[in-house]
């Protein structure tokens, strides 16, 4: 029998979250303070934290920028993997969902490393330099997605590292017809990302699908034949 790939089901998500450091204390109460305050617990795994900050060190990532801040919960999981000079600017259009990140940003082991942007991404995306940062997450409104990975691309440097979030919908990606009303753009950008030059990328089953890519590194230009 081949096994190409295994069907993966709720019970390996499970086994792969047992089997995956969770949520310490500071981010338990961040959680249970976000539900206090009305905000959505549509957080990502802590396995996919994990996951990213392996990672954001992988690729020696210094600077990150991440689109969707939600409470803050992603960007104190990713900027624990950066070093201490390490810099994550996350941009977050809900006044609500800004304040409480700041808020908690300060309290928390990596306060020096993480900025929250009140605004959207097309605001604040166009601000950072060509070339300037290591890794981009997306994780806002999916109908811009295309956008903030066409600005995330000329931002990145090359061999620099591309995420974004809930590539399956929701898990809603093959239903005939989504409640979400955000699934069909989630549908679009996922058929939009492999034709994207310069961009090496592929969905990983972990969390609600995560888009992993690499920016290409330029091609090196061929040697000259030596003149007789
Ligand atoms: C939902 C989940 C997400 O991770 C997200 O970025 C937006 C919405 C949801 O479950 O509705
Ligand atoms: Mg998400």
């Amino acid at each position: 029998m081949s096994h190409t790939s295994t069907l993966v089901t709720g019970a390996h998500f499970a086994y792969i979250a047992q089997r995956t450091q969770p949520d310490d204390d500071f981010l338990i109460a961040l959680k249970k303070a976000a539900a206090a305050a009305g905000i959505p617990p549509i957080w990502v795994a802590p396995e996919q934290i994990a996951f990213m900050g392996i990672l954001l060190r992988l690729v020696g990532a210094r600077r990150v920028v991440e689109v969707g801040t939600l409470a803050g919960y992603s960007a104190i999981g990713m900027a624990r993997a950066l070093p201490a000079d390490g810099k994550l600017s996350t941009i977050e259009l809900s006044p609500k969902h800004a304040a409480f990140a700041r808020e908690w940003v300060a309290k928390s082991d990596v306060a020096n490393r993480v900025e929250v942007l009140e605004g959207g991404g097309a605001d604040h995306l166009p601000h950072f330099a060509d070339g300037s940062i290591d890794a981009v997450f997306l994780d806002a409104d999916k109908a811009s997605y295309p956008e903030y990975l066409r600005e995330g691309m000329r931002l990145l440097r090359p061999g620099g590292l591309m995420m974004a979030d809930n590539a399956f919908a929701f898990g809603q990606l093959f239903d005939q017809h989504p409640t979400d009303r955000e699934a069909p753009a989630v549908r679009r950008f996922n058929d939009f990302v492999p034709t994207v030059a310069g961009l090496d990328a592929v969905i990983v089953p972990i969390g609600d699908g995560l888009w992993v890519g690499v920016k290409r590194e330029p091609a090196k230009p061929l040697p000259q034949p030596a003149l007789e």
